[in-house]
């Protein structure tokens, strides 16, 4: 285990595992910028340590950072030893959706296997407030929209039966120990990045989601972007997704360990826009943003593709007071800004 720390007093504070990825440090800085004190945990599989300092810069706070894998059980145990956490905010975990299909085993040890070490290590040091970062994708092919939080569940793949797993074995637990808090938070599609261009998603290999592609491509490293199907039942053709501000989507972390704090027992939402946009509206948006022309390509739809997905909203908003606030523009703007940064700053790092 690696620590920035040295010797640190106990203190009353958050555990943010998966800490240093790209919702992972958004949530990092509202945390901060919330007053909480806060933990950062991952393995850097899927993120740079740099972060943390990129972190710090615009919080203007000192950031603790602990690298360790969370199947390391002792080394959890031994940050649990050091820490009196009042709450755990668990978002570590592997997401790309193709890889988890070549892959199998290894998402279901890491994705299911980090959830387990994190529940016991919760259980065995008495904190009782845990927020899970699920995922939109337990919802299946499920085709009633917008999607609400009772819908049934069901998945298409590893990845996401790796968080329907997850979301079980929380269940569970809260159902086993009644002081438990569990919200268990189901993302939809979060783009953009923080207002500041100095944190956002730098996936490693050709991107599989649309927005960082997209970014790829204004930024001239891919020659253009595929647009799986131009005829489904929708405004141009194109499918819909849900996207929302990644600022956004962590700020609703706050509502969330707010919620807990009032004992509510196991509790279910959706985090999104409660609205679509679809592929063409997302890349005409990224041309705004960068004043210049995107090229994309229709190509054949995929496999296990729905026409339109978007959340219902209406549950976090009446019980968290949460609503998502930036459109699809400040994400581009905000995306796009990032980009710059990345490719200028951290492309050969
Ligand atoms: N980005 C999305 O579109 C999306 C949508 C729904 C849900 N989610 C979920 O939200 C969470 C965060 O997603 P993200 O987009 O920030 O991904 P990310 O890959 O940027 O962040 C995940 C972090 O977890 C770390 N990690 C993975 N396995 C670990 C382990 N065993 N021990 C310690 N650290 C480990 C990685 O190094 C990475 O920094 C993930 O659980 C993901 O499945 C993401």
């Amino acid at each position: 285990m690696d620590s920035n720390l040295g010797e640190v007093a106990k203190t009353n504070t958050v555990l943010l595992t998966g800490g240093t990825g790209y919702i992972g440090s958004h949530v990092a800085v509202e945390l901060a910028m919330s007053g909480h004190s806060v933990v950062l945990l991952d393995n850097l599989s899927n993120s740079r340590a740099s972060v943390v300092d990129r972190i710090a810069q615009i919080t203007c706070k000192p950031v603790q950072f602990i690298r360790l894998d969370m199947l390391d059980y002792e080394g959890l145990c031994a940050v649990f030893e050091q820490y009196n956490f009042d709450g755990v905010i668990h978002l570590a975990g592997m997401k790309a959706v193709g890889e988890s299909v070549e892959k199998p085993l290894e998402y279901y040890r890491n994705n299911v296997g980090a959830t387990i070490n994190l529940a016991r290590c919760c259980c065995k040091y008495n904190v009782v407030n845990i927020v899970f970062s699920s995922s939109a994708t337990v919802y299946g092919t499920n085709a009633n929209m917008p999607l609400c939080e009772d819908n049934d569940t069901g998945c298409v793949n590893p990845y996401g039966w790796t968080k329907l797993m997850s979301e079980q074995i929380l269940r569970d637990v809260a159902r086993s120990r009644k002081d438990c808090n569990i919200a268990l938070l189901r993302y939809f599609n979060p783009i953009g990045a923080h207002s500041s261009g100095l944190i956002g998603e730098c996936p490693n290999d050709i991107p599989s989601n649309l927005a960082p592609y997209v970014l790829k491509v204004a930024s001239g490293q891919l020659p253009y972007v595929r647009v799986f199907g131009n005829d489904y039942d929708t405004v141009d053709g194109t499918g819909v997704r849900d996207y929302i501000h990644v600022v956004d989507l962590a700020k609703g972390h706050i509502n969330a360990l707010d919620k807990l704090n009032t004992n509510c027992g196991l509790v279910t939402y959706n985090l999104g826009r409660g609205k679509g946009y679809s592929v063409l509206e997302v890349i005409a948006a990224f041309e705004r943003a960068c004043g210049r022309k995107i090229p994309y390509k229709f190509v054949q739809r995929r496999a296990g593709d729905i026409a339109i997905c978007y959340a219902s909203v209406d549950k976090a908003r009446e019980q968290l007071g949460w609503q998502a606030q930036y459109d699809i523009d400040q994400m581009a703007i905000d995306g796009w800004k990032w980009q710059q940064y990345y490719v200028k700053n951290l492309f050969n790092e």
